[in-house]
């Protein structure tokens, strides 16, 4: 399979840089913003100053506010319903989100909800209805992970049915997107660990494709993975170094606004894993992509060791003769440099996966796949057993 016909859309304005928050109030009126509804999460925002000054900065300039925080990480059904409310009671023609992808994903939702205050949120993610319209979204980005500052997908958990479920489309693109690497100073370790693993993911889970013939596409990936696992190193241990929290936050965005996949076929297979995990065990999105790679990729390399060997020469410069050793190698370094983070590499190691018995295995992979009625995955397909076999 050569290179696919594809379609590159990624309309977000990225204003990145010290004090760049400093616009919000410009970015919002540019956005057709007057009254703006502001999203934020449980708190570390309020804790840094940062909320305040957005919101100052806003009312400043003549724009009308709201705010409404207490948004979760693996964000809640429940709650963006009750932002809608309170957004269409506000009449809000602008949702600015201040935090990170749980944040953005919840604004997400309120955009949506609140231009079709007639239609349950939960229609669009179950895929009963499309979405046709929705409010412009700006987002003030304190934390590089998810991606969501510009992708086309908004991730919410449904808690009455333990369902994770993601929801892509061009109207999840935000209209901005504010990007200051100092406000990423605040983290802790923990979460800088899993941004840099879904950052990587989202690389990864494009780049273990079957197309093939895809150079630039190709290259893209394999230095944005080297930039973010060289980057990672000094970040994990220091979240004050202005160079490498700025080159991870580009990483973070650029690896999952499509540019890194374009023009091939995409897997998300542990993606899809480790939602699983997310929606059973509340397990952060960084940790369940980890708990599960090592074991998606030693289950899936021989569909295509030829791809591994690149990636083991390309992002871990591993090489050899040996063709399975040299794959095995590649996985080996990559679950290490997970172990390096401190995240979790297989269930045992990640304290909220509480899985006793090969029946809750099942029961994991039943959900998974939808009670068996689809399979997950390009490079390798995953039907229910495989998925079983994977957890
Ligand atoms: O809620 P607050 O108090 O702000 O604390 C958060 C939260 O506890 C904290 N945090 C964020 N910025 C901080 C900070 N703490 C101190 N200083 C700061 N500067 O970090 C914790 C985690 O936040 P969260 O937003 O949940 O993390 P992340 O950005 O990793 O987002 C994860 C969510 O995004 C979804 C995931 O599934 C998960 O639900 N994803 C969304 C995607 C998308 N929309 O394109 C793609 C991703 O693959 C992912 O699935």
């Amino acid at each position: 399979m050569k290179m696919q016909a594809f379609t590159h859309y990624t309309p977000t304005e990225i204003v990145f840089g010290k004090a760049s928050e400093d616009r919000v109030a410009e970015l919002a009126k540019k956005y057709h913003g007057s009254r703006v509804f502001v999203v934020y999460g449980g708190g570390s925002v309020v804790k840094s100053g940062l909320l305040g000054r957005v919101t100052g900065t806003l009312e400043a300039a003549g724009l009308k506010v709201e705010t409404i925080g207490g948004v979760k990480p693996n964000p809640r059904l429940d709650f963006a319903r009750e932002a809608v409310q309170k957004a269409v009671e506000f009449q809000a023609d602008l949702i600015l989100a201040v935090g990170g992808g749980s944040v953005i994903d919840t604004a997400k939702a309120v955009s949506h909800g609140a231009a079709n205050p007639d239609t349950d949120i939960w229609e669009f993610w179950s895929r009963k209805k499309k979405v046709e319209k929705t409010l412009p979204v700006g987002v003030i980005l304190t934390l590089a992970a998810a991606g969501s500052e510009t992708s086309d997908s908004a991730v919410l958990t449904n808690t009455e049915i333990q369902v994770k479920r993601g929801l892509s489309t061009d109207l999840n693109r935000p209209e901005f997107a504010i990007m200051n690497p100092e406000l990423t100073y605040t983290l802790p370790k923990y979460q800088v660990g899993c941004g840099i693993v879904d950052i990587m993911m989202h690389t990864l889970d494009r780049y273990f494709t079957k197309t093939k013939g895809n150079q630039l596409t190709d290259e893209i990936a394999e230095g944005l993975l080297r930039t973010v696992i060289a980057n990672g190193r000094i970040a994990i241990q220091d979240s004050h170094n202005y160079e490498s929290m700025s080159e991870i936050m580009w990483c973070g965005s650029i690896s999952h606004n499509g540019l890194t996949g374009l023009g091939a076929e995409k897997d998300f297979a542990p993606h899809q894993l480790g939602h699983e995990l997310s929606a059973k065990f509340d397990i952060a999105h960084g940790a369940s992509l980890s708990a599960v790679w090592g074991a998606w990729a030693e289950y899936s390399y021989m569909e295509d060791v030829d791809r591994f060997v690149r990636f083991a020469d390309k992002v871990w410069g591993i090489s050899g003769d040996n063709k399975e050793e040299v794959a095995r190698k590649a996985i080996n370094a990559t679950v290490n440099y997970f172990k390096l983070l401190d995240m979790p590499t297989c269930f045992s190691e990640a304290k909220e996966i509480g899985l006793k018995t090969e029946d809750e295995l099942w029961t994991m992979a039943d959900g998974c796949s939808y009670k068996d009625t689809r399979t997950i995955g390009a490079f390798r397909v995953l039907n229910k057993e495989d998925i079983f076999n994977v957890y």
